[in-house]
């Protein structure tokens, strides 16, 4: 690995070997999600705490300030939205010239296993692999599911994770499972957990995101169940608390307790 691709991953995995990516993509596709509806203001009380931002080249320009920023991953495919026909077909929309003129740290894009639009996404990612490497960009690829959330089974997850590996990601998204050892198991690099829509309790999101880790996730990318949340700070400083010092489910529980209500 040259020294570029070794620095951008090293600003992505901490010297923990562990992450905590912040989402803000979603209006990609989603338009004004809730909480998300001014992404500036959402992510400012959040951006300390995240070791970087995903996020497309709209909202990084128009609301992140270049001078207070984390290291970020360029949400780089997309051209669909909820309204429309299919949200598989997504194409990409951002040129390597363009990631590298916002001094990214890495580049994401979604592929769709077992979509009508499987071939295309998977060569989408391959192409971007190939201009990424060129340059000592890393990609990660994301495995979407677009709205077909019971696709989320360790066979189907494990799949697109291997696929994603094999065609040069290097990490790749997916989200936690039941027997989520046979996904990261069967893939050779790094992974990472998205959290999906906002779950009914954040305890639910400290198990799993621990059991992801104990079972070998680096890290999480999981956007809704912060800033969704009703105290997001709170939030991201207990899985920060789990991804990087170890900290159990219910100690997460009690950080994020007693950082609600204003206690250390
Ligand atoms: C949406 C994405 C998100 O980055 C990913 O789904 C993580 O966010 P969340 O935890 O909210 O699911 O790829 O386009």
């Amino acid at each position: 690995m040259d020294w570029g691709m070794k620095n951008r991953m090293a600003q992505l995995i901490q010297s923990d070997g562990r992450c905590l990516f912040l989402p803000i993509d979603h209006g990609y596709f989603q338009g004004p999600t809730r909480r998300l509806e001014k992404p500036g203001e959402t992510i400012e009380p959040l951006l300390s705490y995240c070791d970087a931002l995903f996020v497309t080249r709209g909202v990084l320009r128009s609301s992140i300030d270049p001078g207070n920023a984390r290291p970020i991953i360029l949400r780089v495919s997309g051209g669909t939205s909820m309204v429309g026909k299919d949200l598989a077909n997504e194409g990409i929309t951002t040129s390597m010239e363009e990631a590298i003129r916002l001094n990214v740290a890495a580049v994401g894009i979604s592929i769709f296993v077992g979509t009508d639009y499987e071939h295309e996404s998977l060569l989408n990612l391959s192409k971007l692999v190939d201009e990424g490497e060129k340059y000592g960009i890393p990609v990660m690829a994301v495995t979407a599911v677009g709205k077909e959330m019971e696709k989320r089974d360790a066979r189907y997850l494990a799949l697109c994770c291997r696929i994603a590996a094999e065609l040069g990601a290097r990490v790749v998204k997916t989200y936690w499972c039941e027997d989520f050892e046979k996904v990261t198991g069967g893939c050779p690099v790094p992974v990472v957990m998205a959290g999906g829509p906002q779950v009914d309790t954040e305890l639910e999101v400290f198990e799993f995101v621990s059991d992801g880790i104990k079972k070998g996730a680096v890290g999480v990318n999981l956007g809704r169940n912060v800033w969704q949340n009703d105290f997001p700070v709170a939030m991201i400083k207990a899985l920060r608390a789990i991804i990087h010092e170890n900290a159990t489910p219910k100690e997460a529980q009690e950080l994020f307790n007693s950082q609600k209500s204003g206690k250390q």
